[in-house]
């Protein structure tokens, strides 16, 4: 398929079904990732980078200044004191003031440069997040399915970081290679042996800096992985308060963070010894290559072939020599774990959604609300047929209760309805129209979905209500809220609308949630309507007052209720019995009843399975995205090790 670059930057014109009136300053990244796959990943992902060449560069350039002054310094020193002080040639305040001058200088270059450098690696990190984003956004549920959301997350955490650290340190690295070979350059014009015997510790500096990576590399994630281990622990501990409490299981849980605990003092303890073993041999090997340089140079200024102030020189030489070579292993190493982050990002990347608007696609407008299933089989992705060869009509404004046991594909039909999955064979009408011809958003503008589990966001109870028409009045979202049969709680809480809803609404009890959910979607006032089991943790008593409400707002739409309390099968014009991916049956309730053993059968199992059934409280935990909380490789550590030179 073609990738057209709107997919990526998401430049497109706001559709009248979308939610209105949220308003956000947002800068679309400024460039894509290269679809070509053939492509090599540096390739791929140099646009994004390019797209800030311009304070990318300026950037690099100052960091050349700053090193160039560095460079310089010595150089100056040693005539200062060649000419000043040992001839006494020249006046030595001019080189005071030269120096001081210099310094100065490379303050304000090196602030800038640094400034900048952040600045650029933090633009590319918002384009990369962005068009990481947006494409998730747009693909399908299948993607979802068969990812697991850790993953996605981070891929959009972890990977992300990496790959920017690495695309900004790698041409800083260039800069500092380049400025080796002028510093180089300038010692050869000063003594060519002195400069060759200067150049003789390097080897070992890049082995020992290499190694030393090579040991701590592996080992630092481990110990990160085990800090994330920890912090699961300790979060599942707070999350899942109410569930150690209720098995009287605290000691248990602190065994377990104790181990983990255990685990971790383990690999931070290696950690620290190979840095005790290393760090003192890293300092001191520049002072092998001072040594060395004293006993050469030395020998020959005794011998008045070389100048005090060439010892001098050389001697700062040799230390700003070190660091590119210290880096050099660091910058392979990186470069490794870039490549592979680079994959797991471009495996998302190049994931087309499957369910898309076709370029002929219209608009779903003013629908009467006729619904129709023609000979529709579905599975998802390789999975067994959840529905096979499915036939079934809805008039306009019509209610049919969809009732069949658990896995019998009913929640599937509503998906379909909305177009979160394409059918295998079949089609699904709408007013006669192929939902597959029409545009997503005026599809799902249309559809109104209850979902059994009420998904509610970390926001006022107002703003979750409001979700799918932020502009909404107040009084309608009121009037919503009292179809729902959610308004008088909501004003029994201290903060009454304004009440933000806790971690995944966890402060609500499972009905509170579906009320708000059925709320949310009554505002939106979908012609179709579909209820999956969305009333199922509400009250009997309460249940009949929203039936009460719905049964007014059903009458001007067309709804689908997948239930199997008789309260609410109740409500249907038609019943409507799902059974081996097919309709085994239909009609009112009562006929049903009576012509049909099965339907009793569902129906009380059903009940009895509702009896039993507990909210369970999902922890998800996500143990790269701590990783990443955790600081694995900043910037920051990197130019630190830049700094000290
Ligand atoms: N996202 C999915 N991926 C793969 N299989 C699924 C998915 N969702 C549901 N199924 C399977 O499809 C079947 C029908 O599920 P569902 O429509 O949820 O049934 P119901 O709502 O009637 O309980 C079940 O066997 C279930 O395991
Ligand atoms: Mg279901």
């Amino acid at each position: 398929m073609s990738v057209s670059p709107q997919s990526q930057t998401g430049q497109e014109t706001p559709s009248p079904f979308e939610p209105q009136g949220i308003k956000a300053r947002y800068k679309p990244p400024r460039s894509i990732i290269d679809p070509d796959r053939t492509k090599g990943w540096i390739r791929r992902i140099l646009p994004v980078v390019l797209a800030h060449k311009g304070i990318f560069i300026t950037s690099l350039i100052f960091a050349f200044i700053a090193l160039i002054i560095q460079i310089a310094i010595p150089r100056i020193l040693m005539q200062a004191i060649d000419q000043a002080l040992v001839v006494r040639k020249s006046p030595l305040m001019f080189f005071v003031w030269l120096l001081l001058g210099l310094a100065v200088a490379r303050c304000l270059f090196a602030y800038a440069y640094r400034y900048l450098l952040y600045r650029t690696a933090y633009l590319i990190e918002f384009d990369l997040r962005s068009i990481m984003y947006e494409h998730l956004t747009r693909l399908s549920f299948s993607f979802f399915d068969r990812v697991q959301s850790g993953q996605i997350i981070s891929r959009s955490n972890s990977d992300i970081r990496a790959l920017q650290m690495f695309l900004i340190f790698g041409p800083f690295i260039t800069i500092y290679m380049l400025t080796f070979c002028i510093a180089l350059g300038l010692m050869l014009t000063i003594h060519v042996p002195l400069a060759i015997v200067s150049l003789l510790p390097l080897p070992l500096v890049y082995l020992v800096a290499l190694r030393m990576r090579q040991l701590m590399f592996p080992i630092s994630w481990i110990v990160m992985g085990r800090m994330a281990d920890l912090a699961t622990i300790v979060e599942e501990n707070v999350t899942g308060v109410r569930i150690v409490k209720s098995f009287a299981a605290e000691r248990h849980q602190i065994k377990l963070l104790a181990r983990a605990a255990q685990a971790l003092r383990w690999a931070a303890l290696r950690q620290i010894n190979i840095r005790a073993t290393y760090s003192p041999l890293m300092e001191n090997l520049p002072r092998l290559a001072m040594a060395l340089v004293l006993l050469y140079g030395g020998y020959l200024a005794i011998q008045d072939r070389v100048t005090i102030g060439t010892l001098v020189a050389f001697n700062s030489y040799v230390i700003m020599l070190q660091a590119p070579f210290r880096m050099l292993g660091f910058l392979m190493m990186m470069s490794q774990r870039s490549a592979a982050s680079a994959e797991r990002i471009f495996e998302v990347l190049d994931t087309r959604p499957e369910i898309t608007d076709r370029p002929d696609a219209i608009n779903l407008n003013d629908p009467r609300g006729q619904i129709e299933f023609n000979n529709v089989t579905f599975s998802y992705a390789d999975g067994p047929r959840v529905l096979s060869n499915l036939s079934l009509k809805i008039a306009p404004g019509e209610t049919v209760a969809v009732v069949g046991r658990t896995g019998a594909g009913k929640t599937t039909l509503a998906r379909l309805m909305a177009r979160f999955y394409d059918t295998t064979e079949g089609a699904l009408l709408i007013d006669g129209k192929d939902i597959r011809a029409l545009t997503l958003k005026s599809l799902r503008a249309h559809v109104g979905l209850v979902l059994d589990e009420p998904i509610l966001f970390s926001v006022s109870i107002h703003e979750n209500i409001a979700y799918g028409r932020p502009n909404a009045s107040f009084d309608e979202i009121v009037e919503a809220a009292k179809a729902a049969g959610a308004d008088q709680f909501i004003r029994e809480l201290k903060d009454g609308y304004d009440t933000i809803v806790g971690e995944r609404g966890y402060t609500l009890s499972g009905g509170e949630r579906q009320r708000i959910a059925i709320a949310r979607t009554l505002l939106v006032r979908p012609r179709i309507l579909i209820l999956d089991d969305a009333t199922s943790a509400i009250d009997v008593k309460v249940e009949q007052e929203i039936h009460e409400a719905l049964r007014n707002l059903m009458h001007k739409r067309t709804t689908m209720i997948i239930a199997h309390r008789l309260s609410t099968i109740s409500l249907a014009d038609r019943v409507v019995l799902l059974e081996d991916g097919r309709v085994a049956a239909e009609g009112t309730h009562a006929g049903l009843m009576r012509t049909e053993p099965r339907y009793a059968e569902v129906l009380a199992r059903a009940e009895e399975e509702a009896g039993r059934q507990e909210i369970v409280t999902k922890v998800e935990t996500d143990k790269e995205d701590r990783l990443t909380k955790a600081g694995v490789g900043g910037l920051e550590e990197v130019l630190k090790e830049v700094a000290d030179v």
